[in-house]
């Protein structure tokens, strides 16, 4: 049998839109019955966060479709691109900050996850500074796509 193969979710905080993402992807690999064959954990760029449970409203809207999260935020570093194959950032700021922590030899492939989502939405926007949790049902969504679609890509 062939290895795992690992897939990082990134973004700023890691208390919103990567937590969701990765609880996501995770819930998806189950359902499927593909935890064999997938691992994954979620990152952030800054470390305002460091040790922080996602934001409530993220939690909220996972709970809200059944999805447990018990994830602490922590921060990307360089061996994160030994240990994953794919590390998928939510926007376009996330690429370039993921590509300055990038060493020059790492094979890790560096993408935005909304490049899956079969409605090109292709950014998956911050909702951190908005009202209410409207925000994070939209990331929800547009995770679920992406990580359908991706893993797609590897099991019909
Ligand atoms: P995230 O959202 O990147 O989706 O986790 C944010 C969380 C916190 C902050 C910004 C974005 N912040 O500036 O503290």
């Amino acid at each position: 049998m062939s290895e795992k193969r690992g897939v990082l979710f990134v973004c700023l905080g890691n208390i919103c839109r990567s937590p969701i993402a990765e609880a996501v992807f995770a819930h998806v690999v189950k359902q499927r019955d593909l935890t064999d064959q997938w691992f994954t954990d979620s990152a952030a760029t800054g470390s305002w966060h460091t040790g922080s449970l996602p934001d409530s409203r993220a939690r909220t809207v996972l709970r809200r479709h059944d999805i447990e999260t018990d994830h602490r935020a922590r921060q990307l570093c360089k061996q994160d691109f030994d240990k994953y194959d794919y590390i998928f950032g939510m926007d376009d700021n996330n690429i370039d900050d993921i590509n300055g922590v990038k060493p020059k030899n790492s094979k890790a492939v560096v993408e935005l996850l909304g490049k899956y989502d079969p409605q090109k939405q292709t950014i998956i926007e911050d909702p951190y500074y908005q009202r209410g949790d409207k925000g994070f049902e939209t990331n929800y969504e547009q995770c679920l796509r992406s990580c359908n679609a991706f893993l797609d890509q590897f099991h019909k």
